[in-house]
C-alpha cells in the first residue's frame, strides 16, 4: 500500500546568510520554525528553567561572541505558552570564577535564601562555574558551584558575594546542579553529575549545602563522562495514590549514547530526602534519536512536567551546516510514566501547546499540499512493517518506519540531504520497541531540518536532524505487510517567528 502526498513548498533561498529582508532575521535556510533557537551564535544546554508569573523561561548555555563553542553565559529567552519565544538579553557573564555553565532555577517563595526585599520574592539562579586558569594549570579544582538571584522576574541577576556554594572536592567534572525542593524534609536537593557519578546535596537556605549520598558508580550507561542531572517525582499513568509516585533521576552522558555519541539516560527508583535507590538495572533512554542532549525539565510548573533538549549531538554540534547560529531546542515536551510488562517507562508527547500552531488538517486521500512545518500523525490497524519516506525531486529522502522483524522503530537519514559535513552524521538509527500494543501509532513532527518521532504514544522517541538541499516535498506512506493505516493525517502547522 503507498500513499503518496505532494507538498507546495516554494524552494526556500540556499545562498548566503541572510539576516537581511526575512521577518524578524529567523528564515534563512535551515532554521527551525516551530523550534526555539539563538537569533546568532552559539548555544548549547537548556539551562535554568522556571515558571514565574506566567512566563517561561529558557536560559541557555551562549557564547555571543560566535558560532562555535567559547566562553559560556546564559543567554536567555521567555515565553507564554512555550512555543512563541521571545530573546532577551544575556542573563549572567563569566566572572573572575569561571565561565557560566550549566545549572538550574527556582522560585523561592518562602524567601529562604533571604535575597527576596521588599515582598519581592527572588528566583535563585545554581550554576557551575568554570575556571580556565586552574583548567589550564592542570589543577583538578576547576568546576565549583555558584549562585545569583533576580528580585525582578528574571530581567537581572545578582550574584551571591559568598561564591561558590559548593566547593570542589577534588573531582574534575563537577557540575550542572539541578535543584529542587523537597518538602518532607523542608530542604532544596540539589543533583549534581561528578564524573562517573550522581553526588546529591541538600541546603535549607540555597546557600550551604550538605552532601547526602552518591548513586551510579557501576549502574546505568558510562560511555562517557556523566552531565546535566534532573530529579522529580511523576505520578504513574491511571493511578492516583501517592505510593504510586515514581522517581526519575536523568543523567546525560557525553558518550556512549544509544546511537553513538551522546545522549540522555534515565533511572526510575526511589529518593528519600537522601538517597536515590533505582528500581530497574536495565539502560533506559530519554531519546533514541542521534540529537536530544543535555535535556532537563522547567522547575515551578505544578503538575506537568516539561522537558526541553538540546536538539543535536556533541559529536558534530560545531560543524553543522547553519553559521548564523548554532543549535536548537527540540520541541517543548510534556512527560508521562507508564508502567509496561511490569517497569516503567517515560512517556514524551510534544506539550498540548502546539496545537496553537495548527492550520488545519487533512487526510492523505484528499491529496493536498503540506508544508513543513508539519505533524503527521498515524495508527495501524496491526503491527507491521511500515514506513514514511519524505523526499524531494533532488533525490534526498528520510525514512522513518518501524521494521516488524527486528522489533525495532528507526530513523535513517543516509541519504536526507547535506550528510558529508561530519562522517558521524548520515546513518540508520534504531530503537527497539517498548510498547506492547497491537496497534502502531506514530506522531512525526517535521521541522524546515528536524525530525521528532513519537511512537507507541511517546513511549519511544527519537529527534534527527536532516539537512535536504531543498526542503521535502514528497511524503510517501509504504507497507510491504500490507498494514492498515486506520488513521493517517497530516497537519500544517505556523511558524513562530
Ligand atoms: C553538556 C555540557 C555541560 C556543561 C556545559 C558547558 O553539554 O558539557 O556538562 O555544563 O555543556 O557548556
Amino acid at each position: 500500500m503507498t500513499f503518496i502526498l505532494f507538498a507546495g513548498r516554494p524552494a526556500i533561498a540556499q545562498t548566503g546568510n541572510d539576516l537581511l529582508g526575512a521577518p524578524d532575521g529567523m528564515n534563512e535556510p535551515y532554521r527551525p520554525q516551530i523550534h526555539f533557537t539563538p537569533r546568532a551564535h552559539w548555544m548549547n544546554d537548556p539551562n535554568g528553567l522556571v515558571y514565574y508569573k506566567g512566563v517561561y523561561h529558557l536560559f541557555f548555555q551562549y557564547y555571543p561572541g560566535g558560532s562555535n563553542w567559547g566562553p559560556m553565559h546564559w543567554g536567555h529567552a521567555t515565553s507564554k505558552d512555550l512555543v512563541h519565544w521571545k530573546h532577551e538579553p544575556v542573563a549572567l557573564y563569566p566572572d573572575t570564577l569561571g565561565y557560566i555553565f550549566s545549572g538550574s532555577a527556582v522560585v523561592d517563595k518562602e524567601n529562604t535564601s533571604g535575597f527576596g526585599s521588599g515582598g519581592r520574592v527572588p528566583l535563585v539562579a545554581i550554576f557551575t562555574q568554570h575556571d580556565t586558569a586552574r583548567e589550564h594549570a592542570r589543577r583538578v579544582d576547576v568546576e565549583n558551584q555558584s549562585i545569583a538571584y533576580s528580585l525582578d522576574e528574571g530581567k537581572t541577576w545578582t550574584k551571591y558575594a559568598g561564591n561558590p556554594v559548593i566547593k570542589n572536592p577534588g573531582v574534575r567534572d563537577f557540575r550542572d546542579p539541578k535543584v529542587m525542593w523537597y518538602a518532607p524534609t523542608r530542604r532544596w536537593i540539589l543533583t549534581l553529575a561528578a564524573q562517573d557519578r550522581i553526588m546529591f546535596f541538600s541546603s535549607p537556605d540555597l546557600k550551604s549545602w550538605k552532601k547526602e549520598s552518591d548513586f551510579g558508580v557501576g549502574l546505568g550507561a558510562h560511555g562517557g563522562v556523566w552531565e546535566c542531572p534532573d530529579l522529580f517525582a511523576m505520578p504513574v499513568k491511571g493511578f492516583s495514590a501517592k505510593s504510586d509516585s515514581v522517581w526519575v533521576l536523568f543523567v546525560s552522558i557525553g558518550w556512549g549514547g544509544p546511537n553513538g555519541g551522546n545522549g540522555t539516560q534515565y533511572f526510575t527508583g526511589k529518593f528519600d530526602g537522601h538517597t536515590f535507590t533505582e528500581n530497574d538495572t536495565a539502560v533506559k533512554w530519554v531519546d533514541h534519536g542521534r540529537d536530544d542532549y543535555a535535556g532537563v525539565t522547567w522547575s515551578n510548573t505544578g503538575n506537568r512536567r516539561i522537558f526541553f533538549g538540546w536538539m543535536v549531538n556533541g559529536a558534530y554540534a560545531g560543524v553543522v551546516p547553519t553559521e548564523v547560529w548554532r543549535s536548537g531546542n527540540t520541541l517543548p515536551r510534556e512527560l508521562g510514566i507508564d508502567k509496561v510488562g511490569g517497569r516503567y517507562f517515560l512517556v514524551t508527547k510534544p506539550v498540548k501547546e502546539l496545537s496553537i500552531l495548527e492550520e488545519g488538517w487533512k487526510s492523505f486521500k484528499d491529496n493536498v499540499k503540506v508544508e513543513a512545518p508539519f505533524e503527521l500523525q498515524l495508527l495501524t490497524g496491526s503491527v507491521g512493517s511500515f514506513r514514511v519516506v519524505l523526499s524531494n525531486n533532488a533525490g534526498e529522502r528520510a525514512v522513518v518506519g518501524f521494521d516488524k522483524g527486528a522489533g525495532q522503530w528507526y530513523v535513517d537519514r543516509s541519504g536526507s540531504g547535506k550528510v558529508d559535513f561530519h562522517k558521524e552524521f548520515a546513518g540508520r538509527h534504531v530503537a527497539s520497541r517498548i510498547g506492547l500494543s497491537k496497534t502502531l501509532s506514530l506522531t512525526l513532527v517535521a521541522d524546515v531540518a528536524s525530525l521528532e518521532l513519537f511512537a507507541d504514544d511517546g513511549l519511544t522517541v527519537m529527534s534527527e536532524l536532516v539537512f535536504p538541499s531543498k526542503p521535502y516535498d514528497k511524503i510517501e506512506v509504504v507497507s510491504e505487510d500490507g498494514v492498515v493505516m486506520k488513521t493517517l493525517k497530516v497537519t500544517k502547522l505556523k511558524g513562530i517567528w
